[in-house]
């Protein structure tokens, strides 16, 4: 038999009179009396069909929903009132003529068209029925469509698309390894890839001039919603390039997937640096589809009677409108959510009259109230909101504050779109709890050619060639021009604190790969995840992905990870020190 003629998105009134063939699930049944209602779907749609004959009735009675069922039936056009122009078969309905159940489902643990209806919990333990929804199908569809365009846009631009291992070796990257046993080698472990980032730069060294793969890294990394511990990259390395060409080729691919998938014209990357980003945002990470840049207000609170804020390293102030709708109750919201990112408290005073009210208000005089009110062209009905602390905790602070008024005052348009590109990062970031510098992007990124003679004298002074391109508040890509003389190489791992045994057990390979002809190189990583979660206009990264782990690195529906046989264990040279008993 044919299972289809057509699919169940596809019927409009070209088919009219015509007798087709249906096969999907049966998504809704409505009966009145003696004639039956079924929608039919399948990833294409749906499509209405009509039993009313007795005996296709009595078939009927007994479907239920997710049901797979085939039909044989006649197109015809719907009455005029009955035209449906939200389904793309609205205009027609099949009167059907044979029905067969192909496949009876169980009552279905979910509503397959709610998915607010269960708990995350339970859609992912049932992930395969969630993914009958139309609107994960629809974020499938535009990752496919994704990484189609970026496949051939790379192509097109001369890069080869190569893979690399996945069991690698263990080297510190940033976050923690997922690490492989092996049995061959006991009590020795692969590592999976953190990212491709010394093969893409070896395949430099070998000559390939322009690689990309679209490819899968793992991080043990504390999660959230725009993280998962295992997830994907459109990777890829260009050679002979400066900073300038990279972005350039990243700029086309953006546009070109934007407009390509969501009809959508980026016209601007604006480029801000890492400082200036941080001063005015608050963070690297900025979300520029609104302004609401944060000022300093040191200066004013010092001349107050506001003590608590003279002690203070830095006093920053950030602004906004409509000012009526913060009550006390969400102020006081503020002012809890800004603790709980640690700040000691969130002070605030509104505008209105041309004077300054509520919150801190009555520690300014009146002077200081007109001064403060020119010097930040504060208007009517606006409210201020103050942090003092150190410098980086005031703005790092009043940074997620303004998001978060972001949120609260519908600045944050899921349909448009605000590149930008962070420039000029440091190199290195002191960590106070290991005592030593850490690499801002990774220990390949090169520093700034005129910081070049700073990196033993002043480590934390050096500039580097790393960019991140930021859309809408999310890291989106991240890469750099790199270290290609093995020396400069070398010095960095010193600096980070890396013995010569350290360095050559863990980075001797790579270090020796360099020493042979290495062509100035550079690349750039994007999170696929993080692109499609844009493009499909959700803010959980587990909505574009097929089968996402849960914040604590869990796969419910399979149960992984979990516990293996003491055989297996054994094998690998392995005993595990938990109470938890083996399987
Ligand atoms: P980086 O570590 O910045 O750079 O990663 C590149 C991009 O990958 C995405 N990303 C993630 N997405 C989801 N879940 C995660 N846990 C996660 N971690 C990172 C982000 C990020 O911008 N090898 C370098 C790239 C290079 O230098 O060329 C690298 O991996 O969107």
């Amino acid at each position: 038999m044919t299972i289809r003629t057509h699919n169940c998105g596809e019927l409009n009134n070209n088919h009219i009179d015509k007798t087709v063939k249906l096969s999907g699930w049966v998504n809704s049944i409505r009966t009145h009396g003696q004639i039956i209602f079924i929608d039919i779907r399948d990833r294409f749609g749906k499509t209405q069909i009509i039993l009313n004959t007795d005996s296709l009735v009595e078939t009927g009675k007994s479907l239920s929903n997710e049901d797979v069922i085939h039909i044989t039936g006649k197109v015809i056009a719907r009455s005029a009132d009955l035209i449906n122009p939200d389904l793309s078969t609205g205009q027609v309905e099949v009167i059907v003529e044979e029905i067969a159940v192909l496949s009876s489902a169980e009552p279905v643990p979910l509503n397959i068209n709610d998915r607010d209806a269960s708990s995350e919990e339970h859609r992912l333990k049932y992930r395969y029925l969630e993914l009958r929804n139309s609107s994960l199908q629809k974020n499938l569809i535009i990752r496919h469509k994704t990484a189609q365009i970026v496949r051939n846009f790379l192509s097109d631009n001369n890069f080869l698309e190569i893979e690399t291992p996945v069991l690698m070796k263990s080297t510190p990257e940033g976050a923690r390894d997922y690490l492989v046993p092996s049995r061959v080698h006991n009590g020795q472990f692969y590592a999976l890839p953190q990212s491709p980032q010394m093969y893409k730069q070896l395949f430099m060294i070998s000559g390939l001039d322009r690689y990309f793969q679209i490819v899968k890294c793992f991080r043990d990394e504390d999660l959230r919603s725009d993280r998962q511990p295992e997830f994907t990259q459109i990777d890829l390395e260009m050679s002979f390039v400066d900073e300038k060409e990279v972005r350039a080729l990243v700029e086309n691919l953006i546009t070109k997937v934007f407009k390509e998938i969501i009809d959508v014209d980026i016209q601007e990357f604006p480029v801000l640096a890492y400082q200036d980003a941080i001063e005015k945002y608050g963070t690297d990470k900025p979300d520029l589809r609104f302004e609401m840049t944060i000022n300093d207000f040191k200066s004013f609170s010092d001349k107050s009677d506001f003590k608590a804020f003279s002690s203070c390293e830095a006093v920053k102030m950030v602004s906004a409108k409509n000012a009526d709708t913060f009550s006390r109750k969400v102020i006081d919201e503020l002012d809890s959510f800004a603790q709980s990112n640690g700040a000691k408290g969130l002070a605030w005073f509104k505008v209105n009259d041309n004077n300054l009210e509520g919150g801190i208000s009555k520690f300014f005089n009146e002077d200081l109230r007109k001064e403060i009110i020119e010097s930040f062209n504060l208007e009517n009905n606006s409210i201020c909101f103050m942090v003092g602390d150190k410098l980086d905790n005031s703005l790092r602070i009043l940074g997620k504050v303004r998001s978060k008024l972001g949120d609260m005052l519908n600045l944050k348009n899921n349909a448009s779109f605000a590149p930008v590109w962070i420039v000029d990062f440091p190199l290195f970031d002191w960590n106070e709890d290991t005592g030593r510098f850490d690499s801002v992007n990774h220990p390949f990124t090169a520093p700034k050619d005129s910081d070049k003679d700073k990196v033993v004298s002043s480590p934390a002074d050096i500039i580097s060639k790393g960019y991140d391109i930021v859309i809408n508040g999310y890291e989106v890509a991240g890469g750099s021009i790199r270290i290609h003389d093995h020396e400069l190489q070398k010095e960095i791992f010193k600096i980070m604190n890396l013995s010569e045994k350290e360095i050559s057990e863990k980075f001797g390979f790579f270090i020796d790969a360099l020493k042979y002809g290495t062509p100035p190189h550079g690349g750039i990583a994007f999170g696929l995840d993080r692109l499609v979660m844009l493009l499909a206009g959700v803010n959980n990264i587990r909505d574009v992905i097929a089968f996402p782990k849960t914040t604590s690195a869990s796969a419910l529906m399979e149960e992984a990870p979990n516990y293996v046989s003491t055989e297996q264990l054994d094998e690998l040279g392995i005993k595990v020190l938990s109470d938890e008993k083996d399987v």
